[in-house]
């Protein structure tokens, strides 16, 4: 292999944009989310404080988030988040062992990166269902929330403010331990930073 095709170009400028922006508006909504679920008189980001920025980022939130979905109807990008049905357990299955036993046995990856697979499958089910469940889900809750009126008065007998709480505090509890995992197996790179490098720089160096 040539040095040149070490380095693919597979992040392009408006994914990185938008990924910084997010991955931002991410922590901030984490942090001030915990302080509002946990306030008292000396948590660190104070109540009313954090009630404004909570639903300052999650307007932001919506807006990056529109810019992500269209980015992705309109562009090639998106096709790394179409899934094909045909033997997805196996790969699943083939990826999670090399995470698991091979990849400590310094056995090759089952799944190279290239232009046309950027993502391995475990990393590509993660992201559909991270962007295509769990966002849209925490931001409707989130509007639902900020516009109680809008939300059914009651659910089978259960308070509709409720239970959109509950389920957007369930959805945001999911995007941070996902976030957690995301960021560890960033790390499984060529070496420990080179794909967070990839992130800026847009080139994805493989081993
Ligand atoms: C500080 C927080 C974060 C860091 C350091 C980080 C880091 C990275 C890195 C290095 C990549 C490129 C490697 C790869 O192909 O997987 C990546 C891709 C990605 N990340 Fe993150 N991330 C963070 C937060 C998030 C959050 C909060 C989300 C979603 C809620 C997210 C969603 C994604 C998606 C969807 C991709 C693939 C983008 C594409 O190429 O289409 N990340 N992230």
């Amino acid at each position: 292999m040539n040095h040149q095709a070490e380095k693919l170009y597979l992040y392009p400028v408006w994914v990185r944009i938008w990924h910084m922006t997010n991955a931002l508006l991410c922590l901030i909504l984490i942090i001030t989310g915990l302080s509002i679920q946990f306030s008292n008189p000396s948590t660190v980001v104070k109540f009313n404080a954090a009630v404004t920025v909570h639903n300052l980022a999650g307007i932001i939130l919506t807006i990056s988030y529109g810019f992500f979905f269209l980015g992705n109807l309109f562009t090639p990008n998106g096709l790394h988040y179409v899934i094909s049905v045909k033997g997805f357990f196996l790969r699943l299955k083939k990826q999670f062992l090399y995470y698991t036993i091979g990849i400590f046995r310094k056995e090759t990856a089952p799944f190279p990166v290239d232009e046309d697979n950027k993502f391995n499958p475990l990393q590509q089910v993660t992201y559909v269902v991270l962007m295509y469940g769990f966002v849209p889900f925490v931001i409707v809750s989130g509007w639902g929330l900020l516009y109680p009126e809008m939300t059914l008065y009651s659910v089978l007998g259960i308070s509709g403010l409720d239970l959109t709480d509950l389920l957007h505090i369930t959805a945001g509890f999911g995007i941070s331990i996902i976030m957690c995992v995301h960021i560890y197996f960033c790390t499984i790179g060529k070496n420990p930073t080179s794909n967070f490098k990839s992130m800026i720089n847009g080139y994805h160096e493989s081993h």
